[in-house]
Formats: structure tokens, C-alpha cells, sequence
């Protein structure tokens, strides 16, 4: 059974304080009940959109979770990664990493059905947090706080502030600190990759002219990487080629992202970092041999991300500031 996570338990990380993208300090206190009064339906019309579009395609779910993820990333989870390109500013999600994101419409048709009943109360940030969570249907269930604002500043040339799928151990352990999260973060959360799905160009560097003695990245099992290599030939230009994130069952959330970490069959180089440390092999390895331990750490540790925090308003849709 999918775990719940006790909230009760978590007060320590209702409040984030997000020190690191920005030079203000902004501090917004989040609880379960924030809507209470105010907006008591969101969370179930939130989870009829989420549940609709999840029916009609079953790439929605990769989806939402990114988007949450590299909205927190950037300013906090603020729903700046949501609003577009506008009167010559470049927004995040036409930064590089970003345009591979999409179902932005899941999280504009809820905010739209969030309007209907409670206009102007609710945050697009908040209902990105709680799309994600629904979206993962099937894994973890956790109660998402609520009472994110939205930012009013999105910049492309921020979202090199995003992790990049070469990055090592360190690097990767140095931008979620800077954002208060830890190691066990790290390996819970990248487990969002059992997930989805990949365009050769976020792992060809691994598959051909690795380096200077090395065609192919010898962290990566040789079968592994001739299936790769068939996948994505080096000549191969098609903008839309690429393989699902776990192969082996990427629309369930299962453990099974960690279970190919142990025999090297990731697609990215930050995925096999984290068998290069004795802490975050531990927990790979933990996780490979427990979904349960998967699914609770992975629950906490998405409360922890949700609360970087760091808005201003209560937009009037998601896609532009008032
Ligand atoms: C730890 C560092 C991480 C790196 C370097 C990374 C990098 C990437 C890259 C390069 C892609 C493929 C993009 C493409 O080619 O279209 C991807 C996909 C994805 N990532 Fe991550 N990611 C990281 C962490 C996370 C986290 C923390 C989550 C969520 C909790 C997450 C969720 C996903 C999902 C669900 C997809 C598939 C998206 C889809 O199918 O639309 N990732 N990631």
C-alpha cells in the first residue's frame, strides 16, 4: 500500500527559506489548511483535471513532475517556469533545459476549474505542487502545504541554475544543498526518473566520442549502451528521437530506476553518479531492494522541495503576472 506520510511530523519543513536564486529572503509559511476557509474544493478539482488529462495521455504525469521540479529550482516554487515569453523578456520555459517541458495545459485547465469556484485565492505555484503530487498516481500519497504565492520574475537565462544530466556527484550535491536539500534528497528525488521519457541529445555525449580513450561511457553496462547507440546513432538528427527514462516500466513509479542504476543501465551520467559516493550507493541500493523505503523517502523529500518558496501574487491565470 502506498505509504501516507504523517504531516504532523514534517512541521520542521513547512517553511524553506530561499537564499540561494534570489537576494531577498522571502518567507512563506505554508499549511495544509491554508484553503480551508477560503478555497475548501481545490484539491479535489485540482485532482479531476490531473486525473482527466492523465486518462487521455500517459505522458501528463512526467510531465507535471518536472515542471514542479524545475519550477523549485528556479525563485522557488513560485510557478515562475509557467508563465510565457513576453514584451522581449525570455521566460524560463524557452530556456534550454525547458523546452522539452510540457502539459502546461494540465496545470492552465486546473487553475481554470480552480477559478470557476474560488476566484483569485489560489496560487498557480500551489496548484503545480499539488498536480505533481496527484500525478504520481500509483506511487507515494503525501499532503502537499499550501499558501505558495506566485513570482512575477521568469528569465531563460536563469535556468542555467538547472542541473545538467553530466554533472557529477559533487556538483549535484552542491546545487541541492544551496536549495536545503540533502544528500538523501538527491537519491529519493532523482528517482523521479523511473518516469518519462528522454531525447538522445540529454545522454548521446555517453554513447558516442565519449572521450579522448573512450567511445562509450564505461560506467554504462555494454548492452545497454549498443541499445542506446541503436536508439540514437550518432548521425541520427531526429529533434524528437529518444527512449523512455526506466525502460524497463517507465508509466509505473516503482523502484525499478534504481535497480538499473546497480546494473549501469541510466541514461545519464547524474543518474549513475549516485553509485560514486558510500552514502548515496547505501541508499541506491536500499531503495532498489525496498519501494516502500523508495516511496516514503520520496514523499518527504517532495515536501521538502515544495516548500522553496519565494511569490508575490495570486495570478489571475498562470501564464502571465497580473
Ligand atoms: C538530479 C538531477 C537531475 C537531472 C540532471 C535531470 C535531468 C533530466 C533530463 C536531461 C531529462 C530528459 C529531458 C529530455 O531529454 O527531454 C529529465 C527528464 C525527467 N526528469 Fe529529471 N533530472 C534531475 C532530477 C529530477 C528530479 C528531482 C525529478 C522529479 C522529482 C525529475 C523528473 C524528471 C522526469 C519525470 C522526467 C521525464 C519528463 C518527461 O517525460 O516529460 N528529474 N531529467
Amino acid at each position: 500500500m502506498a505509504p501516507f506520510i504523517n504531516i504532523v511530523a514534517m512541521l520542521w519543513s513547512l517553511v524553506i527559506i530561499n537564499s540561494v536564486c534570489s537576494p531577498r529572503v522571502i518567507i512563506n509559511a505554508l499549511s495544509l489548511n491554508h484553503y480551508e476557509k477560503t478555497c475548501p474544493s481545490v484539491e479535489d478539482v485540482v485532482a479531476k483535471v490531473v486525473k482527466d488529462a492523465i486518462s487521455k495521455d500517459r505522458t501528463v504525469p512526467a510531465a507535471v513532475l518536472r515542471l514542479h521540479f524545475h519550477d523549485c529550482f528556479i525563485r522557488g516554487c513560485d510557478g515562475s517556469v509557467l508563465l510565457e515569453s513576453r514584451g522581449g523578456n525570455n521566460a524560463e520555459r524557452d530556456g534550454p533545459p525547458n523546452i522539452s517541458l510540457h502539459a502546461f495545459y494540465v496545470i492552465e485547465g486546473a487553475k481554470k476549474a480552480v477559478e470557476d469556484v474560488c476566484p483569485g485565492i489560489v496560487s498557480c505555484a500551489d496548484i503545480l505542487a499539488l498536480a505533481a503530487r496527484d500525478a504520481v498516481s500509483g506511487g507515494p500519497y503525501w499532503d502537499v502545504p499550501k499558501g505558495r504565492k506566485n513570482g512575477r520574475t521568469s528569465k531563460a537565462s536563469e535556468t542555467t541554475q538547472l542541473l545538467a544530466p553530466t554533472f557529477n556527484i559533487s556538483q549535484l550535491q552542491k546545487s541541492f544543498s544551496q536549495r536545503g536539500l540533502s544528500m538523501d534528497d538527491l537519491v529519493a528525488l532523482s528517482g523521479g526518473h523511473t518516469l518519462g521519457f528522454s531525447h538522445c541529445s540529454s545522454f548521446q555525449n555517453r554513447i558516442n566520442n565519449f572521450n579522448s580513450t573512450h567511445e562509450v561511457d564505461p560506467s554504462i553496462h555494454p548492452s545497454f549502451a549498443a541499445s542506446l547507440k541503436s536508439i540514437c546513432p550518432s548521425k541520427n538528427k531526429a529533434k524528437n528521437a529518444g527512449t523512455s527514462m526506466d525502460p524497463f516500466s517507465s508509466t509505473s513509479f516503482d523502484n525499478t530506476y534504481y535497480k538499473s542504476i546497480l546494473q549501469k543501465k541510466t541514461l545519464f551520467s547524474s543518474d549513475q553518479a549516485l553509485l560514486t559516493t558510500p552514502k548515496t550507493k547505501k541508499l541506491v541500493e536500499k531503495f532498489a531492494s525496498s519501494e516502500k523505503a523508495f516511496h516514503t523517502t520520496f514523499a518527504n523529500s517532495m515536501i521538502k522541495m515544495s516548500n522553496i518558496n519565494g511569490g508575490h501574487e495570486i495570478r489571475k491565470g498562470c501564464r502571465f503576472i497580473n
